[in-house]
């Protein structure tokens, strides 16, 4: 447990110390970490940091709205990048590839754009175990707040480096943020690509996205998950109107977890399941079938690919 009013206090002489008087850049992505970070920043340094938010059109429902209206104090810029990222994603199936690519295009999309704000030092809000998972090599965990060391700046600070994802919250209530924030699920960085088993098309994101949001709806306040979510796996047949439909299986996953390491299905209750299954398909045209995941990680990881 961290004394999280020392920990801002050292956080904030840290980000003074280490970036020189000069323009501090960071991807803001709206999740808990880089969230604390932008905070802390903006107590450190005000308006020398430049937080870039990067919708890329793989966000859920609202998300974009929702960042620019939290982090309205900040000189936040957002870069709509929603079609360079489906173009990019073309023919793309498999999930590592689809990763990369979405990594690598960020990655430019964030230089691209931090180079204009004539920046030198990029602030991360890399946690303890993002460090762990990818030397783990399990698969390369795109981070929105990760991006790569060799990445042109004349230094990195990542001020939250040996914290738990359960420390950053506390950090984060200190700081007095938003408590949606502050509870908010991981999201992965790769977003909604990765609960669309193959090839990535703006019909089954919107699908995914719209299926996210009702899975949350039902789940997250009543049953406090560690995460849930909604994922597009496959094509089966269904009858809607009269009408036989070839459409979109729609699996959703709600899991308890301490640090995602291992993680154990949540027991909902059939009533729940059936409100779930009865509004993806009503609420969503293209999709046909749903379907609850009991895996526990391991052997299943949390989400799809
Ligand atoms: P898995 O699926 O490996 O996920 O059990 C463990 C936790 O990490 C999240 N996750 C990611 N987070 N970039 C992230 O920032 C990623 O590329 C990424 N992939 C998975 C996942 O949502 C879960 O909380």
């Amino acid at each position: 447990m961290v004394n999280t009013e020392k920990f801002i206090a050292n956080a904030i002489e840290e980000i003074k110390e280490k970036s020189c008087g000069k323009k501090v850049v960071m991807a803001l992505s709206g999740g808990v970490d880089s969230s604390v970070c932008a905070e802390i920043a903006r107590r450190a340094i005000g308006d020398r940091l430049v937080p870039i938010y990067v919708d890329t059109g793989l966000m859920r429902k609202g998300e974009t709205e929702r960042i620019n209206m939290v982090f309205s104090g900040m000189n936040l810029l957002t870069i709509d990048a929603g079609k360079e990222f489906m173009d990019a994603l073309k023919g793309v199936i498999d999930p590592e590839k689809k990763r990369k690519v979405i990594g690598e295009k960020f990655i430019r999309i964030f230089e691209r754009e931090a180079r204009k704000t004539g920046a030198s030092y990029l602030l991360q809000g890399t946690i303890y175990p993002d460090i762990i998972e990818s030397e783990g090599g399990i698969k390369s965990h795109h981070n929105v707040g990760g991006l790569p060391y060799d990445i042109d700046f004349e230094g990195i600070i990542e001020p939250l480096i040996d914290l738990y994802k359960d420390e950053v919250r506390d950090v984060a209530k200190a700081l007095g943020l938003p408590e949606e924030i502050q509870r908010r699920m991981p999201f992965p960085g790769p977003g909604l690509a990765v609960r669309c088993i193959g090839e990535v098309t703006e019909e089954k994101v919107e699908v995914a996205r719209e299926a996210n949001f009702i899975v949350e709806d039902e789940i997250v306040e009543k049953y406090k998950p560690w995460q849930c979510f909604a994922a597009v796996i496959g094509l089966g047949t269904g009858v809607k109107g009269d009408v036989r439909l070839l459409g979109w299986i729609v699996a959703v996953r709600a899991v308890y977890s301490r640090d995602a390491m291992t993680a154990d299905p949540v027991e909902l209750p059939w009533d729940v399941l059936n409100r779930i299954a009865s509004r993806i398909t009503a609420e969503i045209p293209g999709a046909s079938r749903v379907v609850y995941d009991i895996t526990p990680k391991p052997p299943a990881t949390i989400e799809y690919e």
